[in-house]
């Protein structure tokens, strides 16, 4: 049996609602941001805006440029938002070197509770406390993955099928973010949502840019599927080459339509075409391919489907 690694010391001290603490730069985190491809001027603008964050909001008073330090990736599922948010926080710190960063992951799930007042105070606490610590200690950023879990739209909400909780913890949210603005301007929030339509609008007001992450046109997912053949090809080579074979766009064309996520499982499927092809994955063929891409656009599996 291969052993589990240890958890690492530091998120034995993780306070509640924070899922992990990572220093920055992280090289890991570099490798996830350089893995997403997107428009090389929406990856500019989103290391622009945190930068920003960090270089003038300590030094302009907010009646002129109200800043919160909140930036909003939204999108499907599928597209990269998180893995963005962990790499632009790399990127973020590496442009300050020795500033000492440091990364919270946020869980909303943690936060939310049953009982009357829990997830409120669950919020106020982590924001108040948590949050304010470390931004005291030293310039932070704060993941705060599927924000509408937190910040949800209080006008779509019957107190029927939302309890006045949640209703409460988006009003905590919105106070503790005005007062950290207030206090802490080395503190940026990567938030991420893919179901903006639920996400409050007085939040969304607070964000710096919301930016909207796409599904992948023809040439990104040609990016992404090249991208993870040359990655398969480190163990196996002969996938390596498939990228230059003449169906490969024709491949890529077929991918769209499909998130970064589900194109790298549709390679797997392709993978697992036929037992031949698991046992020996190097015999995996563009057509495969084409054959995977196509099923995982319908919604079925390859071979799953009754003649
Ligand atoms: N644009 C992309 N380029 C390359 N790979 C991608 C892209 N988008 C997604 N992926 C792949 O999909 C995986 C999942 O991405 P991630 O979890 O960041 O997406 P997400 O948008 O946060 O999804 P969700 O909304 O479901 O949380 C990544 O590890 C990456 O391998
Ligand atoms: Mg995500």
């Amino acid at each position: 049996m291969q052993k589990l690694s240890a958890v690492p010391h530091e998120e034995f001290n993780a306070p509640k609602g924070i899922q992990r603490v990572r220093q920055l730069p992280d090289p890991k985190l570099g490798a996830l941001w350089d893995s997403i491809v997107l428009d090389d001027h929406l990856k500019a603008q989103l290391v622009s805006q945190a930068m920003l964050n960090f270089t003038m909001r300590g030094k302009v008073d907010r009646s002129v440029i109200p800043l919160h330090g909140v930036i909003l990736l939204v999108g499907p599922p599928g597209t990269g938002k998180t893995s963005l948010a962990r790499g632009l926080a790399h990127r973020t710190a590496e442009s300050f070197p020795g500033a000492g960063f440091r990364l919270l992951e946020v869980e909303p799930h943690a936060l939310t509770s049953s009982a009357m007042g829990k997830t409120q105070r669950a919020v106020s606490d982590l924001f108040s406390q948590s949050i304010a610590e470390s931004a005291a200690a030293g310039p932070t950023i704060v993941l705060l993955d599927e924000v509408e879990t937190l910040a949800a739209d209080r006008s779509k909400m019957s107190l029927e099928a939302n309890p006045i909780d949640i209703h409460r913890a988006t009003d905590a949210v919105l106070v503790q973010l005005d007062a950290l603005a207030e206090q802490h301007p080395n503190l940026l929030f990567l938030a991420t949502s893919n179901f903006p339509q639920a996400v409050d609008a007085a939040f969304t007001s607070r964000c710096d840019l919301v930016m909207h992450i796409p599904l992948p046109d023809r040439e990104a997912c040609a990016r992404i599927l090249k991208d993870c053949l040359v990655g398969l090809g480190k163990t196996y080579p002969a996938i390596a080459k498939l990228p230059n074979g003449a169906g490969f766009e024709r491949c890529a064309a077929e991918c769209v339509g499909l998130d970064g996520r589900a194109i790298r499982k549709m390679v797997a499927n392709a993978l697992a075409s036929s037992p031949q092809t698991a046992m020996n994955p190097e015999r995996v063929t563009l057509d495969d391919l084409f054959v995977a891409a196509r099923a995982a656009k319908s919604g079925r599996l390859p071979g799953g489907v009754a003649q």
